[in-house]
């Protein structure tokens, strides 16, 4: 089975009767909503959703999964995916450019759960950090990462002329800062002026991770 689907699918076991679920954003996590769904319709499982960007909102009412917001419930678990995972379990996040609502809807969650196939396993990070910027901030920002000894870049997108921008109107700048040893310290760092989000995100409660031998699950 499709390694992004086999852990997806582990993570939507997790799912109970009347849970309120935040539906994280990225192809992985694409597969866990599609499992609740399943869920949802096979067994009439009895859930909402509160979405982390467009795609998972969208995704969610294909999927029949009803939805919800943070202003009226709190998620009894949240299943989202990362870039990627070092062996204490801290993540990087945002390559879709949505770790700013996945950091708020996640840390929110009695329960955070990240699904990920075994390509995501980094020790240490090295995956470029993904900082959502305020669109007047950008260069001081970028400035900033060079004196932390990095390299940025602000995303462009694809099929459109010009810059990524994030579901909140903002952008988003790639901080490539090579082996990140202390990912606290560096999220410490990146809490700079005009930066609404970084991509480091603390370890989760468990990580769903798929290998060609099965789902293995790892815990802090
Ligand atoms: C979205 O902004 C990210 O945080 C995703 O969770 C991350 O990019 C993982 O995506 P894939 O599951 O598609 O690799």
């Amino acid at each position: 089975m499709d390694l992004k689907r086999a852990a997806g699918r582990s993570a939507a076991e997790l799912v109970r009767d009347g849970d309120v679920v935040g539906l994280g954003t990225g192809s992985t996590a694409a597969a866990a909503i599609e499992a609740i769904g399943r869920r949802v319709e096979e067994e009439s499982l009895d859930v909402t959703g509160i979405p982390t960007s467009y795609q998972s909102r969208w995704l969610a009412v294909e999927n029949g999964v009803p939805l919800t917001t943070l202003d009226r419930d709190t998620p009894d678990v949240a299943i989202d995916g990362a870039d990627q995972v070092d062996s204490d379990l801290y993540l990087v996040k945002g390559g879709g450019a949505a770790h700013a609502l996945e950091k708020i809807v996640d840390e929110a969650a009695d329960r955070f759960v990240v699904v990920a196939d075994q390509s995501k396993l980094r020790d240490p990070l090295d995956h470029p950090v993904p900082l959502e910027v305020m669109p007047d901030a950008h260069r001081t920002v970028e400035d900033a990462v060079r004196e932390m000894g990095g390299s940025p870049r602000v995303r462009l997108a694809e099929r459109k002329d010009g810059p990524v921008i994030t579901d909140n109107g903002n952008l988003v700048v790639d901080a490539d800062l090579g082996e990140i040893t202390d990912p606290a310290a560096t999220a410490r760092k990146l809490d700079l002026p005009g930066v609404v989000e970084h991509g480091i995100f603390p370890p989760p409660d468990e990580v769903h991770v798929a290998t060609e031998e099965g789902v293995e699950i790892r815990r802090p």
